[in-house]
């Protein structure tokens, strides 16, 4: 029994539970099942108010999944993101939405219920600290006597790190890394392709300088040192679990199963050097299109006259990326104002989408032509530029944050989703990625302005306006 002063708070039963989702489930499955009410219930994780709790690990104490208790499937992968939040009420929050599922299976959609929306709201939040982790965990390059390793330091505001480390096993499946959080660490064997979760790292002890050698030598070694013993017990599949209910980014997953090969093939060719060393730290849009006339990437900059940094409101909810500039962007420093563009303007106007109101930039920020006599006639950008350039892209989706992103052909689509990507197979659909909540993929203007044969134009140009009309209806029905 809790100790308080209040009668009801003499009548609520303590609970405690390892800090994991699947052991709130195991503890509320009795609970429910004797309809204990949620105002008797006092939900707590072991891990409260301790910082550096072993959460991501601990999640093996999992249940089978048979144990017959009625929940819906929809609340049960949303709630798996909401018990990331470091709220302590959660699980109380988690417990009560629950029990009153039981007997109305419409609450998930009462916008006006409380609880509800305060499940939104934590949702919303986890949602975009997993973004930011995604975007902004850098690593630095450490070598001893065992072989490079990457390693980053990161604090999230929220337990995300199990959610985030798919995400970085995909992107560098050939490097051996680290993330190390004051919460718990993770670290990506590229031979064994497992990630193992380990012990946080005091934030005291958080590298102040670029001094990373000593927080390997200290943490890393001691953490996740396969000589020792614990190893075994620290391993976990729950990323992994993890990944494959979360909701929304169904897109992605394919990319895992059935690229692994492919992907390790092309980060073996990616340059060593991406424009990430030329990122500034403070990530602002001002800041960020000044310092890109720094950047050299990769070699584009070379023979083009500036970068062609995105162009419009910070505070866009909808934001395109198109492939790279053209003859006139380059010349001019601003994005989609040729042919293209003037295409896009006339489309967009179709759709009723308000070209002021939206965020316009492009997954390459350089030209890249080949001269024939006084004409400079594009060229596609190549998969490692594509890479490369991306660090400018994933920055401007984080400053921007928009609601909704239209990537215009397979160029900007293969930035966000990997090379795999396949536009006419998914274009037209409400896709998620990492990077934004809602992502449409859809042919790029230029294609319409290239095709020699006028019915296959026209045809391409109605599916790129449907597609524009559902990006518009699908931030209306937002609203
Ligand atoms: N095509 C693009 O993809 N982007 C531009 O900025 C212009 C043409
Ligand atoms: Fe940098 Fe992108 Fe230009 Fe390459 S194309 S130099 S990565 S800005």
């Amino acid at each position: 029994m809790k100790q308080g002063t209040s009668p009801q708070a003499i009548l609520r039963q303590s609970i405690s539970f390892a800090p994991t989702f699947d052991a709130w489930r195991e503890a509320v499955r009795p609970l429910l099942s004797a309809a204990a009410h949620p105002a008797t219930i006092d939900l707590a994780d072991t891990a409260s108010g301790v910082s550096d709790s072993l959460f991501a690990f601990s999640a093996r104490n999992s249940v089978s999944e048979s144990t017959p208790v009625h929940v819906p499937r929809s609340f049960i992968e949303r709630a798996k993101i909401v018990a990331c939040h470091r709220s302590a009420d959660r699980w109380n929050l988690l417990y009560r939405i629950l029990f009153r599922l039981q007997s109305d299976r419409n609450l998930m959609k009462l916008d006006v219920d409380d609880d509800i929306a305060e499940f939104r709201r934590l949702e919303h939040q986890v949602k975009r600290d997993l973004h930011k982790m995604h975007a902004f965990v850098r690593f630095r390059k450490v070598e001893d006597e065992t072989g490079v390793h990457y390693i980053a330091w990161y604090e999230p505001a929220h337990h995300v790190l199990a959610l985030a480390a798919p995400f970085f096993a995909e992107r560098f499946a050939i490097m051996q890394w680290a993330i190390l959080t004051p919460d718990a660490s993770v670290n990506w064997d590229p031979d064994e392709k497992r990630l193992t979760f380990g012990t946080g790292v005091p934030r005291e002890r958080a590298p102040v300088t670029d001094d990373f050698e000593a927080l390997w030598r200290t943490y890393y070694s001691s953490i996740f040192n396969p000589a020792r013993t614990n190893l075994h017990a620290m391993r976990s599949e729950m990323p992994v679990r993890y990944w494959k209910n979360l909701p929304e980014i169904d897109s992605l997953p394919r990319l895992l199963t059935e690229a692994e090969g492919r992907v390790e093939a092309m980060l073996a060719r990616q340059p060593k050097v991406t424009a990430a060393s030329f990122l500034p730290s403070e990530r602002s849009l001002p800041i960020l299109q000044q310092s890109i006339h720094t950047c050299q990437g990769c070699e584009l900059y070379r023979c083009a006259t500036q970068p062609v940094f995105g162009a419009g409101p910070s505070t866009a909810r909808m934001m395109f990326v198109g492939e790279q500039p053209g003859d006139e962007e380059d010349r001019a420093g601003k994005p989609f104002i040729g042919p293209a563009g003037r295409l896009l303007d006339t489309l967009l106007a179709e759709a009723e989408i308000d070209r002021s109101s939206v965020y316009v930039t492009n997954a390459v920020k350089h030209f890249k032509f080949t001269e024939r006599g006084k004409r400079r006639l594009h060229e596609n950008p190549r998969a490692s530029e594509i890479f490369a350039c991306r660090p400018w892209l994933l920055a401007e989706l984080e400053a921007v944050h928009p609601e909704l992103v239209v990537c215009l052909g397979a160029t900007a689509s293969k930035s966000l989703f990997g090379p795999n990507f396949g536009l006419m197979r998914d274009r037209g659909k409400i896709l998620s990625s990492p990077y934004a909540e809602r992502v449409i993929a859809t042919l790029h203007p230029s294609a319409i302005l290239r095709a020699t044969d006028p019915e296959r134009a026209a045809q391409m140009r109605s599916m790129l306006v449907a597609d524009l009309r559902l990006a518009s209806a699908t931030l209306g029905a937002k609203a």
